[in-house]
């Protein structure tokens, strides 16, 4: 350990009943090499957006969790990770938007029903818990934000309303899981999927939000802060709410672990970490261009890998 100021990131950390061997941990990103970066140190790891359904994707390739061959499939590389002395979580969600002229969901309870089968899945595909994707403008953040959602019915209009879709499918994975092992991950700045509220009610929603997740005593929230590569330029302007992601919403987990993600260098985790304001860091594209980015940091090595976007999936597939 060359930078005494690094130690607490690799301190092991308590995910209620599970240890994480350290805090540096790898956010999910579709069409990833999982193996190597557990092999490259990462305490915890998100695998993937798992597709809960073959429905509205327009990803190819992209991996889903409805099948036998694919729970199959997961079982061996859940293997594999916990081989490697990691702990390993699957990121369930519904395809990404934008393939297709948006069209309100008759029954939000049937997609409930497929998070709930999928979460099922994931349990006996040997993962350790579960993460509900509810950022980048998927299908949680839409149901949040007044200026996608346009219903009228008991999902839609007043803040509880719309805050009723995304409490409901983490009450279904708790149902499968428990609240031990069920956690959500959270961009308030929104922008990505042109989903975004002025800031006023950005700042009212997923505060009422992160408040009720926060009821139902999930393990963890991870907290995306805004991050300029998340927020896309649409007619010729960025479109995010800019604001203090992590001191807004942190404060109001009481009973979840806090973990931050996006733009984070291992030094910045580092500072972060000791002064108490999260209890880990997920770092997604420094694990692209660096397999065993935990490693090098712990070990003080140079962290000068460059990405090369032309290897990976592009930005699109968040
Ligand atoms: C190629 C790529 C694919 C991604 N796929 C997902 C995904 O499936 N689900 C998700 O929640 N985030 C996804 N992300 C976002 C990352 O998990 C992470 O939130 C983001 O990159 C910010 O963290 P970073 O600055 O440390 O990279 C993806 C990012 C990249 C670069």
């Amino acid at each position: 350990m060359s930078d005494p100021q690094l130690d607490t990131l690799f301190q092991p950390l308590q995910l209620r009943s599970i240890t994480l061997k350290n805090r540096v941990f790898m956010s999910s990103m579709t069409h990833n090499v999982l193996l190597a970066r557990a092999a490259g140190g990462a305490g915890l790891i998100i695998a993937d957006g798992i597709l809960i359904s073959q429905q509205g994707t327009k990803w190819h390739n992209a991996p889903g969790i409805w099948s036998k061959d694919q729970i199959a499939g997961w079982k061996k590389v859940a293997d594999a990770v916990h081989a490697e002395g990691s702990i390993i979580y699957a990121q369930v969600s519904t395809g990404a938007p934008g393939c297709v002229t948006p069209t309100a969901i008759e029954n939000p309870r049937e997609i409930i029903a497929v998070f709930k089968q999928a979460a099922i899945n994931a349990k006996n595909a040997g993962f350790d818990g579960v993460e509900i994707h509810a950022a980048n403008g998927y299908l949680i953040p839409q149901f949040l934000d007044r200026t996608s959602s346009h219903r009228t019915d008991e999902w839609g209009g007043r803040i509880e309303n719309r805050s009723q879709f995304g409490l409901d499918v983490l009450k279904t994975a708790i149902e499968v899981w428990s609240t031990d092992r069920v956690g959500i991950k959270l961009n308030p700045t929104g922008g990505y999927n042109d989903v975004r509220m002025p800031l006023e009610e950005t700042l009212q929603t997923f505060s009422y939000f992160s408040s009720e997740v926060d009821k139902l005593k999930i393990a963890y929230v991870t907290l995306v802060r805004y991050a300029e590569f998340l927020d896309p330029i649409i007619d010729g302007s960025h479109h995010a709410v800019k604001h203090d992601v992590i001191s807004t919403y942190a404060p109001l987990l009481k009973n979840a672990l806090v973990f931050g993600n996006a733009a984070f260098t291992g030094e910045e985790a580092a500072r972060y970490v000791p002064e108490g304001k999260l209890a880990g860091v997920f770092f997604g594209v420094p694990w692209i261009a660096l397999p065993d980015f935990a490693r090098l940091l712990q070990d003080g090595k140079p962290l000068d890998g460059t990405l090369d976007f032309t290897t990976c999936m592009a930005l699109e597939g968040t």
